[in-house]
């Protein structure tokens, strides 16, 4: 067993559409543990800081402008090796190769709309969950249900 954290983002889209409580919803009927959360309109830097790797290409401009178009739900979720369990619960980055069952599969059409931001390793979930949140942001908390999710 690994339990790990992971950052999640609702992008703009997700908020606007709607959508936050069904992906809620999928998340904490896996069974994962919120342990940060907080509704905030991302600042430019910040969306350059968090997208770093991606500076330089050509869909950049693009993708700071929609992350930055409207509120957002950022979020740090504790689980058993959650970083990959949530990205495959996310689906593949254009949702038009993602299965259905995923969430860009089901609720998404295109790769600049694709609803949600998930890390994609451990050194990434640490560099992001700290770049959005402080320690006093997060809880760490018991649950009564967790052992019927986690041995
Ligand atoms: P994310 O970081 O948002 O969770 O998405 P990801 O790992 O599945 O994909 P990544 O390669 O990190 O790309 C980050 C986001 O940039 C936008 N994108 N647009 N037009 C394009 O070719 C393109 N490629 C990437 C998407 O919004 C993607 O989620
Ligand atoms: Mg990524």
């Amino acid at each position: 067993m690994a339990i790990e954290r992971t950052f999640l983002m609702l992008k703009p889209d997700a908020v606007q559409r709607g959508l936050m409580g069904e992906i809620l919803g999928r998340i904490e009927a896996k069974g994962y543990k919120p342990v940060a959360m907080k509704f905030m309109r991302i600042p430019k830097e910040l969306a350059e800081r968090h997208y770093a790797e991606h500076k330089g290409k050509g869909f950049f401009p693009g993708l700071i402008e929609y992350m930055t178009s409207g509120p957002v739900l950022v979020m740090v979720w504790e689980g058993d090796n959650i970083i990959m369990g949530m990205r495959s619960m996310m689906g593949k980055t254009n949702p038009q190769d993602a299965p259905l069952g995923t969430i860009r599969g089901d609720l998404a059409q295109q790769t600049g709309r694709n609803l949600i931001h998930g890390s994609d390793g451990p050194e990434s979930a640490k560099r992001e969950i700290e770049l959005f949140f402080n320690d006093y942001e997060i809880q760490d908390w018991k649950r009564s249900l967790d052992p019927w999710f986690t041995e």
